[in-house]
């Protein structure tokens, strides 16, 4: 899986992004250390709260299949029909959410298209991240 692959199936989600109110669309597709692809969309909600992002949405489809592990995060969005001109970062929250299974070593993939994208390490984009790893016993 390549990475520009890896950023084709984020755009191929980001369609089914259900964005009634911000009109911002994102795609995630999460691979798996085991070399499958996991992808997700943000979902909206009337009440806004219950909103949630692509990255925690394909992570959700991910470990319901049982995979636990991931080398690489491909993360698109832009406002409905048009393209982006700064890059999509993960929120605080899915910075989070994905140190819990990817670690500092997990590869973001911030992509604007499949050939202009750049790639940070998760413990780049969330420094000293709490994880399992402190409330080991
Ligand atoms: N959003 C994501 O899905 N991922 C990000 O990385 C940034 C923000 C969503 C949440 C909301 O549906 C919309 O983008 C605008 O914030």
């Amino acid at each position: 899986m390549t990475d520009r692959e890896l950023i084709r199936a984020a755009f191929a989600v980001r369609e089914r992004a259900y964005t009634p109110y911000s009109h911002f669309k994102v795609g995630a597709a999460l691979l798996s250390k085991s070399g499958r692809v996991f992808a997700g969309c943000n979902i909206e909600n009337a009440a806004f709260s219950p909103t949630i992002c692509a990255e925690r949405a394909a992570l959700a489809a991910a470990v319901s299949a049982g995979e636990r592990e991931f080398d690489a995060i491909a993360i698109v969005g832009s406002m409905e029909g048009r393209v982006n001109t700064l890059p999509t970062s993960p929120c605080g929250v899915c910075r989070q959410a994905l140190f819990e299974f990817g670690g500092p070593e997990l590869r973001v993939i911030l992509a604007r298209s499949e050939e202009d994208y750049q790639c940070l390490a998760l413990g780049d984009l969330l420094p000293l991240g709490f994880g399992p790893a402190n409330l080991a016993r």
